[in-house]
């Protein structure tokens, strides 16, 4: 996914890009550019690498621009080199494009412009659709190519009205198949920024004389207090004191601005040196705030119990770290409410033609709620009639325009691309729902939803950096790490190997502590690392078994548990807190965040940024 920006206004634009840009750094960090209008020219600079590359190169440049627009890249198509890098230009250099989304058919698109005689110096889709762009908007003209020279130059006398390069966007959008956010400028329109939006997240910012646009809110923080997200199908343009968004069919729409809930401090570092350190701290308020808020606000009520009375089947859909607290929401269910649940990650469950139907109830996991392997499995069962639930935490996200009812989780941005808080904020919205649906169908479950709140608080008073840190040296050059655990411990491990795996690039596994001798204790050598969770009161005997049988093979132990007394049976062992068995998911995770994150700042690397990820993958 990519992060894009655009701004308009009295205002030098390209100091105010560049600092909205930085706000979206984490949609994706191969590269970033921008491109200009001043007096009527067109400029485009671009930096392979993180953003500090191009602000490095304009700092010290004072271009009199009002108008720009921004891009910063996860690489899709084409490795990351300037050449890949947005803003992509038509074939004369008329217009420059910034695009968030895939374009699947450029292929085609670009042998048939190929055909035409229109070069290429890329391998990305969108430098395909701003070729198309550029075709579309001159090739309606018998004269194309004077016509084309003609309008490069300053004195054309043929001027393309803002409907004609609206009619254009919209015909080159329906010759594209794909998903799109894409702003746009044309040479000798130093006023105005295009727009067109389906799929890929777009939003407007309206302020005083200027206006912006951007992938997500964050950009706007600080400089507008009003956006409006557009929908599938709608573009339009921004100028210094206007907004014209218009429907697929070109007719003018009225956007409906919303306060942004989001408060500047809330994307900032503050006292932390990292976002992923500051969320993990910030996990026990994202609990208590989701399970408050979905209180306070009466949201499931809003699901009628009669879905739950019902005999109904469940599926959870969702990807990585959700798809982890999906995990723990089966467990609890069926162990629970001896309901069974189908569970599938987003990108395997459109492809498996899925027993679902309109007895289906399908619950969808998503911190973004951009996700696009998950956004398909939304489609596909609105298609096949299940009712639909999605757990969300970016306000106005495509995925809550989508289905029937949205549970918020109330974790605040989330700007590390390794999701913490709100994981732990989707386990209070799952347990949340668990104990409504127990309550619907009349079934006493052994976890009181107001606990929650104290075994979020329960690692308040533990300080792990002692312990951690001595784990840290034990573990930061091995090259493999097994995490091992049974039950409701062993998804722990799963979330517990994605997180350090993700930002510390050691490749981290999880295994069923009970499978271990059924082949993997075959990898288990000496002086390898083990992290084995142990929190379940009924599986303590089980696990040591398991960690003997791993001590037997000379490897060493790190146990994460809250009893006190297995200490001699490991090389180490980080004592967590005691907690209701059923919520011990919201004590014992925090210190494995902190490894993970401790872990990648003794590698030397950005927790923040892990190489090849963005925080919300929005294409397939
Ligand atoms: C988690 O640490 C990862 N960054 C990733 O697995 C993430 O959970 C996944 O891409 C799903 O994102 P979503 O919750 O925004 O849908």
């Amino acid at each position: 996914m990519c992060g894009i920006v655009g701004y308009i206004g009295n205002h030098l634009a390209i100091p105010i890009t560049l600092k909205c840009l930085a706000a979206l750094e984490y949609r994706g960090y191969d590269s970033a550019g921008l491109a200009y209008l001043d007096s009527g020219n067109m400029g485009v600079v671009k930096r392979v690498g993180k953003l500090e590359n191009l602000n490095n190169f304009l700092k010290n440049k004072i271009i009199p621009a009002s108008c720009a627009i921004g891009h910063t890249r996860w690489a899709t198509h084409g490795k990351a080199t300037v050449e890949n890098a947005h803003p992509h230009t038509d074939a004369n250099s008329v217009l420059s494009v910034v695009h968030n989304g895939i374009i699947e058919n450029y292929d085609s698109i670009k042998k048939e412009l190929k055909d035409k005689g229109i070069k290429f110096y890329s391998e990305t889709d969108t430098e395909v659709f701003a070729k198309l762009l550029g075709y579309n908007l001159f090739s309606q003209n018998p004269d194309f190519d004077k016509y084309y020279a003609m309008h490069n130059s300053l004195h054309s006398t043929y001027k393309i009205s803002k409907k004609h390069i609206l009619k254009a966007l919209n015909t080159t959008i329906s010759q594209c198949n794909g998903t799109y956010a894409v702003a746009v400028l044309v040479k000798g329109y130093d006023d105005t920024i295009f727009f067109a939006k389906y799929k890929s997240p777009l939003i407007l910012g309206k302020g005083q004389d200027e206006n912006f646009l951007a992938s997500d809110t964050p950009a706007l923080l600080g400089v507008v207090s009003k956006f409006y997200s557009l929908k599938d199908g709608e573009c339009g343009y921004i100028e210094k004191g206007k907004i014209v968004v218009c429907d697929e069919n070109l007719k003018q729409t009225k956007p409906i601005f919303k306060k942004i809930s989001v408060k500047p401090e809330q994307v900032m570092l503050g006292s932390f040196k990292h976002f992923m350190q500051k969320e993990i701290e910030q996990g026990a308020e994202s609990v208590i705030n989701t399970i408050d808020r979905i209180k306070k606000l009466g949201i499931l009520e809003r699901i009628p119990a009669q879905i739950f009375e019902k005999n109904f089947n469940l599926h959870i859909t969702a990807c990585g770290t959700a798809l982890h607290a999906g995990m723990v929401a089966k467990y609890i269910i069926e162990n629970q409410l001896r309901i069974p649940v189908f569970l599938d990650y987003a990108s395997e469950f459109r492809y498996k033609e899925p027993l679902i139907n309109a007895e289906s109830i399908c619950l969808f996991i998503s911190q973004s709620g951009e996700t696009a392997d998950t956004l398909s499995c939304v489609e596909l069962a609105k298609q096949k009639g299940a009712t639909t639930i999605a757990f969300t935490n970016v306000p106005a996200s495509r995925m809550e325009s989508m289905v029937d009812y949205v549970i918020p989780t109330s974790a605040g941005p989330e700007i590390a691309v390794a999701s913490t808080k709100a994981y732990l904020a989707q386990l209070g919205a799952l347990y949340s729902l668990v104990d409504y649906i127990a309550k619907i169908r009349h079934i006493t479950v052994n976890f009181n939803i107001d606990n929650v709140r104290l075994a979020a608080l329960s690692n308040a008073k533990f300080n792990y950096d002692e312990t951690l840190n001595e784990i840290v040296e034990l573990i930061k050059n091995e090259e493999s790490i097994y995490f091992v655990g049974r039950g409701l411990d062993y998804i722990l491990a799963m979330e517990a190997a994605l997180k350090l795996k993700e930002v510390s690039y050691i490749h981290c596994e999880a295994l069923p502590a009970g499978e271990l001798k059924h082949g993997s204790l075959a990898l288990i050598k000496r002086d390898c690392v083990v992290i084995a969770i142990l929190t379940q009161d009924d599986l303590v005997e089980k696990m040591l078994n398991n960690i003997h049988e791993i001590n037997s093979r000379g490897a060493k132990v790190i146990l994460f548990s809250p009893y006190a007394d297995l200490e001699k049976f490991v090389s180490a062992h980080v004592l967590t807190p005691q907690v209701d068995n059923m919520l011990e998911p919201f004590a014992v995770m925090k210190p494995l965040q902190i490894l993970a994150y401790k872990t990648a700042l003794a590698r030397n690397l950005d927790p923040d940024k892990p190489r090849n990820l963005a925080k919300s993958v929005t294409v397939e």
